[in-house]
């Protein structure tokens, strides 16, 4: 055997760089087109020519020696007739404007999503322009790359995520008009707690997932009231001492009705803490600090302004200066400061806040 033969570098060859390049871009799910620094189409890969020839073959050739621009350009130049073929321009005038970039120099990748009405179904696709050195100059790489499976999973999950958000809203709502036929004071007290918490929950600029979490979570947070018998709610007089705690029990009763709902916010959690404090003094579980949930603090706060300033069968309403002041006494003490300082600007200009 001819050692230096044997060991002598192999000669390129063109045909098999070639071969490996469309081997390479043919795997790819993507539909590739390599354009060179004219954007002139060199090579495209089967899932190219595949969508082409589903779509009504209108390239010859699938469009290789076509000018990637030229063919854009022809888009852009059709004087749009309908809302759909002026989208088409436009995309057609963004999708050149990020192809002459890359040609350039100026972008080291292009990327957009653009919908794609073709004679077949609706499809979405993202397109990425890359750089591809090609014969001593600057070609590049269009890939478009099918994402309708995708958004159509997406939309699939957003319609059952709306579905699922109606769904507890109903039963919350249900649960809120099976309190009030026993107990209008109390179903009314938890819509005006419900009213307040979303003024704070706007002030504080809760996102708006979380603040219909503590909407639901405020406008059943006495549930575990109907456990107490109606003439110990309702009784003007004081109470015994049994008496008080079996209303000081509507927490935990409330946190054990729900708790088995799993909702996608921490309505349990709502309920079982609206009485507890921020210095700990509270009731059940004496929480302090952050071991309370915000919407719990927030419920507190509102329920405390609306139980002093409401009437009750055992006295009359308190102004709302009464209110306040308890507030301001409580505040970073017993109140959660900021949620307190929110109530008061709502209570000082409610009608700047927003519907
Ligand atoms: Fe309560």
């Amino acid at each position: 055997m001819d050692a230096t033969a044997a060991s002598a570098p192999a000669i390129p060859d063109p045909d098999a760089n070639a071969t490996n390049s469309q081997a390479l871009i043919d795997a790819l799910t993507a539909h590739v087109a390599l354009v060179d620094r004219s954007a002139t189409i060199v090579a495209v890969n089967r899932a190219w020519r595949q969508f082409a020839d589903a779509n009504g073959g209108c390239l010859p050739e699938h469009g290789i020696g076509q000018n990637y621009l030229a063919l854009l350009d022809g888009m852009r130049r059709c004087s749009p007739h309908t809302a759909k073929e002026a989208e088409d321009a436009a995309i057609a005038r963004r999708v050149a404007a990020g192809l002459r970039q890359v040609l350039s120099g100026d972008a080291d990748c292009f990327r957009m999503e653009y919908p794609c009405d073709g004679p077949g179904e609706a499809h979405w696709f993202l397109l990425t322009i890359t750089p591809l050195p090609h014969a001593g100059g600057l070609g590049a790489v269009v890939a478009h790359e099918d994402l309708t499976a995708l958004k159509r999973a997406q939309d699939r999950a957003l319609e059952h995520s709306a579905q699922l958000a109606a769904s507890f809203s109903g039963t919350v709502n249900a649960i809120a008009r099976f309190i009030e036929k026993r107990d209008p004071y109390t179903a009314g007290h938890q819509q005006q707690v419900a009213r307040l918490c979303d003024a704070i929950a706007r002030r504080l600029e809760l996102p708006d997932e979380r603040r219909q979490g503590l909407l639901l979570g405020a406008s059943i947070h006495d549930i575990g009231k109907i456990s107490v018998p109606l003439d110990i709610l309702a009784r003007p007089g004081r109470l015994s001492r049994p008496e008080h705690e079996i209303i000081r029990a509507h927490p935990q009763t409330g946190c054990e009705i729900l708790e088995g709902i799993d909702f996608p916010w921490p309505i349990a959690d709502m309920v079982h803490q609206h009485h507890e404090r921020l210095d700990g003094s509270g009731y059940p579980q004496g929480l302090a600090g952050e071991a309370i949930c915000l919407e719990a603090r927030i419920i507190c706060v509102a329920d405390v302004f609306d139980a002093i300033t409401s009437h009750r069968p055992y006295r009359a309403a308190r102004s709302h200066a009464e209110g306040v002041d308890e507030l301001l006494a409580g505040r970073g003490t017993r109140y959660d400061s900021t949620v307190v300082d929110a109530l008061l600007a709502h209570l000082q200009a409610p009608a700047t806040v927003a519907a």
